[in-house]
């Protein structure tokens, strides 16, 4: 399908929750965090019908993320579900790494083909204070479990301060370079004052060549990240909230005063 802007949408990022196991500092205060109550998360049932009616549409690209995706029950059972739906070819997932260790394994036998883990920073200490907590070796072990259970590319998500040749930024490179992993640099992005930028070695910040709607774990269909603009696929029928999110996906992403990254996905 195509937007007004005559860009070629035919990828969905999927948020599954806006809980996490880490709490970035750039991403969710430390506690008192409004959570979305279970009877409005969309079930794996609804996710589904919504891949379902996105395929013929043009979506043929799915990523899930959360939140972060592998705190949600059951988790291998919805990338199951969605990789038989006959028309999708590629299923990424976004993730802090701290379960992959476990999961990378399963997931792939689901059908998962790739996947891109967070990492700010090569020192320990460092990890545990940005993540308030997270443990790096957790990270490095389900990158290796990742490999070896052949999910590829894997991806760095790297986010940066000012610029991708900051010591952190540089030390992941250096990781990656090593290990065969693609590096990508986000600047950090604040939602709710419209500030971002292209993502160095990705997609993501580039307007003009945007493919992407994202449904939210409420079941909000949304034509773009830095906008309020949103469509029920509850109320509206998922066929209608596509339609809408696409006849009015702006031309550049401006503020996003309604969602947090957490509830949004990066
Ligand atoms: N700016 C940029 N990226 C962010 N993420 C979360 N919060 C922010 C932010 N403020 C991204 C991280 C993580 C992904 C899930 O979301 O890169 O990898
Ligand atoms: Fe969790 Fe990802 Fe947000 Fe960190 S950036 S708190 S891992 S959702």
């Amino acid at each position: 399908m195509l937007d007004r802007f005559n860009r070629k949408i035919n990828y969905l990022r999927i948020s599954v929750t806006d809980r996490c196991n880490l709490r970035c500092r750039y991403c969710m205060p430390e506690e008192g965090v409004q959570f979305i109550p279970h009877s409005q998360i969309l079930s794996y049932e609804e996710i589904k019908e919504v891949v379902e009616a996105a395929v013929p549409l043009g979506i043929d690209k799915i990523r899930i993320t959360g939140g972060e995706p592998l705190v949600r029950k059951d988790i291998v059972e919805l990338v199951r579900l969605i990789a038989s739906v006959p028309g999708v070819k590629d299923i990424a997932m976004t993730t802090n790494g701290m379960l992959l260790h476990e999961f990378a394994a399963p997931l792939a036998k689901a059908g998962l083909h790739r996947i891109n883990v967070s990492l700010d920073t090569m020192d320990p200490e460092k990890f545990a204070s940005v993540t308030r907590g997270g443990d790096i070796r957790r990270v490095f072990a389900g990158i290796e479990a990742a490999r070896k259970a052949g999910l590829s590319p894997i991806k760095v998500n790297c986010v940066i301060k000012t610029a991708s040749d900051e010591p952190d930024a540089l030390a992941v490179k250096a990781y990656c370079l090593e290990n065969g992993l693609q590096a990508r640099f986000i600047k950090q992005m604040d939602l709710h004052t419209g500030e971002f930028g292209i993502v160095d070695g990705g997609s993501g910040g580039d307007c003009r060549n945007c493919n992407r709607l994202r449904l939210t774990s409420n079941g909000m269909m949304k034509p773009c990240l830095f906008s309020d603009m949103e469509f029920s696929v509850r109320e509206l029928g998922v066929r209608k909230a596509i339609e809408l999110a696409l006849s009015v996906k702006p031309e550049k992403g401006t503020v996003n005063l309604h969602n947090c990254f957490h509830n949004i996905g990066g």
